[in-house]
């Protein structure tokens, strides 16, 4: 079976406008909510996942999870999962159990998400985003599934009203 599936498009001009994606999926986030990105080193995946937290009401810092693979916070309106993947194995896969997160109580960011295919659920938002000049980044929304796929449908209209698409 296939599930629906919808695409959208951001240019951010500046990290405001980064933070205006992020602020705008924080806000729509419910439990159980998946997302995952991808983009070089230095693309903005952090800075994303830091003004989703913001947005979420997570207090204090929200650094990069590099080296701890997840941190979680709980002091938003939504418990949040922040994940970098890049070093994860499989056997550590398995004995953290990602599906007690993709199908928990909070939302899960995933940091290259793209390196590990096989381990994340397939209803999802992927996000990727590419780095071009100064603070310009394009960022490409693929949403698989519902609710997914209706908040591109739903971006591309939003992002339009605000003059850019
Ligand atoms: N529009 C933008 N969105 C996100 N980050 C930006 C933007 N413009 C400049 N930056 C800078 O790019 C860097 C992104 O770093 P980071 O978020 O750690 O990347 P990643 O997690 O993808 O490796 C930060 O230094 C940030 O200040
Ligand atoms: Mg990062």
């Amino acid at each position: 079976m296939t599930i629906e599936a919808a695409e959208a498009q951001w240019s951010a001009e500046s990290e405001a406008d980064t933070a205006r994606l992020a602020g705008w999926l924080a806000q729509r986030a419910e439990p159980g909510t998946v997302i995952a990105l991808d983009g070089d080193l230095g693309a903005g995946k952090t800075r994303f996942s830091q003004a989703f937290a913001a947005a979420l009401g997570v207090a204090g810092v929200v650094s990069s999870p590099t080296f701890t693979i997840i941190k979680e916070y709980e002091s938003g309106r939504l418990p949040l999962y922040h994940m970098d993947v890049y070093r994860l194995s499989q056997e550590e896969a398995d004995e953290l159990g990602l599906d007690e997160y993709w199908y928990g109580r909070g939302v899960s960011l995933v940091e290259w998400a793209s390196l590990v295919p096989d381990l994340l659920p397939e209803r999802k938002l992927s996000i990727r985003i590419a780095r071009e000049d100064g603070e310009r980044r394009r960022f490409t929304l693929q949403g698989e599934g519902l609710p997914y796929a209706d908040w591109c449908r739903e971006w591309t209209v939003a992002a339009e009203g605000g003059g850019r698409g």
